[in-house]
This record gives structure tokens, C-alpha cells and sequence, in this order.
């Protein structure tokens, strides 16, 4: 078998020819090496090694449960036997491709002919040799993935239906990202962590209902730091990095803007999740004071939004439309963008905007809401005095 993927020959073969693309004194320097560039070929890392399966596949952070980690090895395993099994067709086709050249190669009489039919000849068998290669490291990946199998596969779980393990695997994934989120996470790594909190832990979120004016079904908080009122009492389901994030990125949209100076109170946070037909008529936000920044995080956003009722090139179906202040008959002074997941937009607490309802009966577009108060003083530090 080793013999398989040793391509020792075919390099020695290949040298003269490499005078043809090297110099000289290069083609003694590769002869040199003939030997180590073998070795080189046949030790390289192909796929992962058993340690990286191990330490990066199978990690707590990602597969925190028994369950989740032999399930995972289950993916991993058959990735690797189908492509295993699509090798050795094509390693099949190889052959006999390789046979027809030597056919081909007989019955030729044109030397160049001849030659141009020996070099696909020499192509073709290093491709067999990679091949051979390939599919060995497969083979390799295939047995670890089952050694791997039997040793999470505790009897604690059910080995037949992997449905049945992934709640409880996800709340952990959830708990796990939480945990390690940093001042310099990311703001996908933020959203996925908002939306496992909320998936994970909606039982658990306070009502938003009294203080918000959408036409929406499920509203829940995530955060109120304002002041203690009859609509809502302090509370916070977040950790403190992703509040940090906010933060940042609201503090950043300030600088921007050079906007100064200032001083923030993060006010709000909620999630709205809109059903067919449920809207956010046209509002405005408010926090402790008047004065501050709103966004929209998109959470989930359905693909099909449901029927158009008409104008199907102009959709509008759950769309976040954004109202600025300015008038005139050659102003666009209203946004509707075309928003993607993981989107987020801010605009100031007074531009008005509203969501229009999607008319798809299976979907949910679920949004987060943060409000934060911004104390400034626009006439002190007015430029024109
Ligand atoms: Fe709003």
C-alpha cells in the first residue's frame, strides 16, 4: 500500500524536464532534494490531524454536550466516506483514461504526437498518485471519526434521532458564547449571542407591551436601565460585553458625527417578533430624556415576506421605513433599505419610522430595539454661536 503513494519514480522521471522550466544549477539543487520532496509529499497535512479534530471540531464551546459532539463526529464521518467514495470513481475514471493514452501511445507514429500523449500519460499517474493520497487521509479521518464516536457515545443519549439532544446542546452553546464574549467580539458573534438568549430564555424576558406603541404580539425586554416608572422597573437579561458593544458602536456613531460633548445612559433594550399582519405603526422613541439614539438590529428575517398585495417590483412587505425631517418636492426623505440579517441601523430618538406587516403566515421577523439617552446640549455647541 505505500508503495501506492510513493512518487519517488515520477519525480525522477520529471527531472530532465524541469531543465526545460528551472536553470541548471536549480535542477541539481531539486535532485538533491528528491528524496526529502517525497517524504514531503507524503507527510503533508492533509485534513485535520486527530489532535485538531479533538481540540477544534469537538470543542465545549461549540459541542458541549456528549450527545452534541457524537453527532457531530456522525456529520463528520460520512462527509468524509462520500467524498471517499466519490474519489474512487474518479480514481476509476483515471484508469481507464490512462489505459486509452497507452492504447492511443502504441498505435501513434507521430514522435511529437507520441510524446505530447506520454506526457498526459505522466500527469495522469501523479494525479493517481494524489489521489491515493487523498483518499489514504480520508480513510485515516473516517476511523478516527469512529473511534471518536464510541468514546461520547456514554449510552446517556439518543444515538438514533439527533432532534432529540439539540435543545439541550444549544442552551449550553448559548451559555458557553455568552461566557466568552469580549470588549472585542464581533457584532456577529453579538448576534448570535442575542438571538440564543432570546430563543433560550424567552420564558424568562419581561413584557415590553406597556411602553411601546407596535401593533405586535410578542415584545420582550432585554434590558431597562431608566428610571424606575409604572410601565417598567430596572432589569437586565444581558451580559456586560454585549451591553459594552452597544455602547461602543452608539458612542461611534456620535464621534462620526462629531457630536460633542455628550454624555450616554443606556436606557432600553427589547426584542419585537412580527407575525403576518402585525405592525410598528409610525413612532418616535423616548428614553429617561428626549434626547438620544434608537436602532434596529435585524435578528430574523424571512426570505419570502408573503404575497405583495400589488407592485411586486416595489416590495414593501416588513420593511423598516425611516421618515426624515426635511420637506420639499425634490427631497427623498424617507428609507426604506433592503435589509439583511445582522444589520443595524441607528437614527436619532426623534426621526420617525415605522414597519410595514409581511403577509407570510409561516414567518417571523424578529428585531431588537435599543435605546440609548444621550444627554447634549445642541445650542451650547452650535458653530454659529
Ligand atoms: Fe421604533
Amino acid at each position: 500500500m505505500k508503495e501506492k503513494r510513493n512518487i519517488h519514480e515520477l519525480i525522477v522521471r520529471e527531472e530532465p524536464h524541469l531543465l526545460e522550466i528551472l536553470d541548471p544549477e536549480q535542477v541539481t539543487k531539486f535532485k538533491e532534494l528528491t528524496n526529502e520532496l517525497r517524504d514531503t509529499w507524503t507527510k503533508k497535512q492533509m485534513f485535520r490531524t486527530k489532535t485538531e479534530m479533538e481540540f477544534s471540531v469537538l470543542n465545549d464551546a461549540k459541542y458541549p454536550t456528549n450527545a452534541a459532539k457524537y453527532w457531530q463526529c456522525v456529520r463528520e464521518q460520512n462527509t468524509h466516506m462520500e467524498n471517499l467514495m466519490r474519489l474512487s470513481f474518479d480514481a476509476r475514471k483515471n484508469d481507464v483514461e490512462i489505459k486509452q493514452k497507452q492504447k492511443e501511445l502504441e498505435e501513434e507514429k507521430d514522435e511529437l504526437k507520441k510524446e505530447l500523449i506520454q506526457v498526459e500519460i505522466d500527469e495522469k499517474t501523479y494525479s493517481k498518485a494524489s489521489m491515493q493520497l487523498v483518499a489514504a487521509h480520508r480513510m485515516r479521518e473516517v476511523t478516527e471519526w469512529s473511534n471518536f464516536k464510541k468514546i461520547y457515545n456514554d449510552g446517556t443519549f439518543d444515538d438514533k434521532n439527533v432532534d432529540t439532544h439539540q435543545l439541550l446542546s444549544y442552551k449550553k452553546i448559548m451559555k458557553n458564547r455568552k461566557n466568552t464574549l469580549t470588549p472585542g467580539s464581533s457584532q456577529p458573534e453579538v448576534f448570535n449571542v442575542l438571538n440564543g438568549i432570546y430563543e433560550t430564555n424567552f420564558v424568562n424576558l419581561p413584557d415590553a407591551h406597556k411602553q411601546l406603541v407596535g401593533k405586535i404580539g410578542k415584545e420582550n425586554s432585554l434590558f431597562f436601565g431608566g428610571a424606575k416608572n409604572n410601565k417598567m422597573h430596572k432589569h437586565n437579561m444581558l451580559p456586560p460585553y454585549v451591553l459594552n458593544w452597544f455602547e461602543s458602536i452608539f458612542k461611534h456613531y456620535l464621534e462620526f458625527n462629531k457630536i460633542s460633548p455628550y454624555e450616554l445612559h443606556m436606557n432600553s433594550i427589547w426584542i419585537n417578533e412580527m407575525k403576518a399582519g402585525e405592525y410598528n405603526p409610525i413612532h418616535i422613541h423616548q428614553g429617561t430624556i428626549y434626547t438620544g439614539l434608537s436602532s434596529v438590529m435585524i435578528l430574523n428575517l424571512p426570505k419570502d415576506m408573503g404575497p405583495e398585495f400589488a407592485r411586486e417590483d416595489v416590495p414593501m412587505n416588513g420593511r423598516l421605513s425611516i421618515i426624515g425631517a426635511a420637506g420639499g418636492q425634490f427631497v427623498k426623505s424617507d428609507y426604506s433599505p433592503n435589509a439583511e440579517e445582522r444589520d443595524f441601523y441607528i437614527f436619532p430618538y426623534d426621526m420617525r419610522h415605522c414597519v410595514y406587516p409581511h403577509t407570510n403566515l409561516n414567518a417571523i421577523r424578529r428585531t431588537l430595539a435599543a435605546n440609548m439617552d444621550v444627554e447634549y446640549n445642541p445650542v451650547s455647541t452650535r458653530s454659529a454661536g
